[in-house]
């Protein structure tokens, strides 16, 4: 197989070639990403010298750009490029629209023209927020931020596309992940490397929002299933249930590299913050897959991970990042 990745420099598209590289001897990819903020070459290093392995630097929203791609001739397509932080889509939402649903728009007008195979993948965070029970993948979609309202839009012109004009494509619906080579706005690699570097960590209002926290790895072996083995026109949600308050997930990051509580230091919270995300996984369960990693493990092998990459992170950290944060957070 030929696969078209976009957005492969970022957390989890890495994380995903990387897989399919070991996984998959057959397979070749392409990874076309334009290497914004959040896009790291340093996250596929390793993979670099692989012959099954090839890089363009590229904007999914650009004609030229998608088909200089599609002149690759894949045989399916995998869209992780996107506008990811919730904080910055709500002080920056244009750049949201643009990427997420004009370059999944691009996308999807390449894979018409080609009959290629295509697979969007989005968030569990389309559905909205539910104080109870869990969203399946025929709930009706109630994004609340910019973010994912564009994200939402990028679903319903895939669903579109597989109804209008046939398009053979599938959506997969994941819970927050978290692992290796996430970049350090998010909370999880934010509050570990905010304690590896002495500072404390910002809890947005009194921590009561709940997320599924989801190992990368383990999201990547299902987007893959769901890449060759889903039903075109299906969407499939992927999580772990292992659902925590970001109070909890601070206090188990705080126990794990021997801080108290004194470290965390409460911040005014998000605009429009989601109580609770929470996604029912029959579906992608029926395929075959279910998560391997429990919470406690993934955690400490991530804060691990990045105790022993503080060369990939620091870097990160003081460059247009130093900047964002003190912005946000000042000195914390
Ligand atoms: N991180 C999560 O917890 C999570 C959960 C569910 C779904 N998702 C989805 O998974 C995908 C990947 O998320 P992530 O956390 O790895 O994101 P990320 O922010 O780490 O990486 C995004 C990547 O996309 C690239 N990119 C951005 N705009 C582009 C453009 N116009 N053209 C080409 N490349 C572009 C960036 O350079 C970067 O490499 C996203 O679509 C996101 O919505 C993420």
């Amino acid at each position: 197989m030929r696969l078209l990745v976009t957005g492969g420099c970022g957390f989890i598209g890495s994380n995903f070639i990387r897989l399919v590289l070991e996984e998959h001897s057959e397979d070749e990819v392409l990874n076309l990403d334009k290497l914004t903020y959040a896009g790291n070459p340093e996250n596929l290093r390793d993979v670099e010298g692989d012959p099954r392995y090839s890089f363009q630097q590229g904007d999914i929203c650009d004609a030229d750009d998608v088909g200089k791609a599609f002149a690759w001739n894949p045989d399916m397509v995998i869209n992780f490029a996107a506008e990811t932080h919730v904080d910055r889509s709500i002080t920056s939402p244009e750049d949201f629209v643009k990427t997420d649903v004009l370059g999944t728009y691009r996308l999807l007008e390449q894979v018409r023209e080609m009959g290629v195979r295509f697979m969007q993948i989005s968030t569990d965070e389309v559905y909205g927020s539910i104080s109870e029970g869990s969203f399946s993948e025929e709930s009706p979609l109630q994004p609340n931020s910019p973010y994912a309202a564009s994200k939402a839009g990028a679903d319903l012109l895939v669903r579109s596309y597989v109804r209008t004009y046939g398009i053979d494509a599938v959506i997969a619906r994941s819970s927050n992940n978290y692992g290796p080579y996430q970049y350090p706005e998010k909370v999880i690699p934010l509050f570990v490397t905010n304690l590896l570097e002495g500072r404390r960590v910002p809890l947005y209002g009194e921590g009561r929002n709940i997320r599924d926290w989801l190992y990368v790895r383990d999201n990547c072996r299902g987007l893959d299933l769901v890449l060759r083995s889903g039903q075109s026109g299906e969407a499939y949600n992927v999580g772990a249930g292992q659902e925590k308050t970001n109070l909890e997930l601070t206090r188990a990051i705080l126990e794990i590299m021997g801080k108290g509580e004194e470290s965390i230091q409460n911040v005014p919270d998000r605009l429009g913050h989601d109580l609770r995300y929470s996604v029912e996984t029959s579906k992608i369960k029926a395929l075959g897959w279910s998560p391997r990693m429990d919470f406690e493990s993934g955690l400490q092998r991530t804060v691990q991970w990045y105790r022993d990459h503080a060369a990939w992170w620091e870097p990160i950290k003081s460059g247009e990042f130093r900047r964002y944060y003190a912005e946000k957070y000042g000195d914390i």
